[in-house]
């Protein structure tokens, strides 16, 4: 994929995944997090799960990673002092400043460390204790369509409790699990279609790429939601 065209229709988009404020606040419920707790949101994009985080943690603090979206979390909530974006990679956030954390929230970026590594990287970067939230693909059914999983290019997509037994694997205890909402994607994929109808006219033929592939992720995942989808994952880290 062209990485300029990629970013036309990425650049300013309130968030780069699914996910939905509701179910930050689930999981923070689950963490039982403090009010002052010290968070970080991996791989965050923009940082469209950060006002949800801060409404968690109304005096903690929270840091975006992420690996092209850093500096645009960071200007996003430039007025607030409680939050900073940082350009890093996610598979070393026990280097940054602000670790080790009391929650990391990573909402559809953990598997692109791959789910062992990415659990290990985490639990690096948390305190004793801390807890870990995190959206993961799967498949809610034995054998989803070829043309639902291509939406997810070859990732190996586990069922929920696949997934559950792999964190517990990875010396986590597994506070619960809930597969994202249908709320969550549509809060993706709607503004991305309509940047899309907006960008349409006059582009060039790496942009037209892109964005009828956007388009057929789009059309693809509402064809299959009931087979694939992404489960997110409450676990807290031994200590
Ligand atoms: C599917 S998007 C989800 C973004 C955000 N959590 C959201 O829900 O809007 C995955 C994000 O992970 C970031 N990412 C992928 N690998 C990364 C890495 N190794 N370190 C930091 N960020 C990474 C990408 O830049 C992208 O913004």
């Amino acid at each position: 994929m062209d990485m300029e065209a990629f970013l036309t229709l990425h650049k300013d988009l309130p968030r780069e995944g699914p996910g939905a404020p509701e179910d930050v606040a689930w999981a923070c419920a689950l963490a039982g997090l403090a009010a002052d707790a010290v968070i970080c949101d991996a791989g965050s994009g923009p940082g469209g799960d950060v006002p949800a985080l801060l409404a968690a943690a109304p005096s903690g603090r929270v840091v975006a990673v992420d690996a092209y979206f850093g500096a645009a979390a960071d200007a996003r909530f430039a007025e607030d002092p409680r939050v900073r974006g940082d350009t890093a990679d996610m598979a070393h956030l026990d280097r940054l400043p602000e670790a080790p954390f009391d929650l990391i929230w990573c909402a559809g970026a953990l598997y692109f460390l791959g789910l062992e590594n990415g659990l290990a990287a985490m639990a690096r970067a948390l305190k004793p204790g801390g807890v870990l939230a995190f959206s993961e693909p799967a498949r809610f059914v034995d054998a989803p369509d070829p043309a639902a999983e291509a939406i997810f290019e070859g990732y190996p997509l586990r069922r929920p409790e696949e997934i559950a037994a792999v964190t517990v694997g990875a010396g986590y205890e597994v506070l619960g699990q809930r597969k994202v909402p249908d709320a969550g994607w549509e809060a993706y994929f709607g503004p991305i279609e309509a940047r899309v109808a907006e960008l349409r006219p006059g582009a060039d033929e790496n942009l037209t790429v892109v964005l009828d592939e956007a388009l057929a992720e789009a059309a693809a995942w509402r064809v299959h939601r009931d087979a694939i989808g992404y489960v997110l994952t409450v676990a807290r880290r031994g200590a």
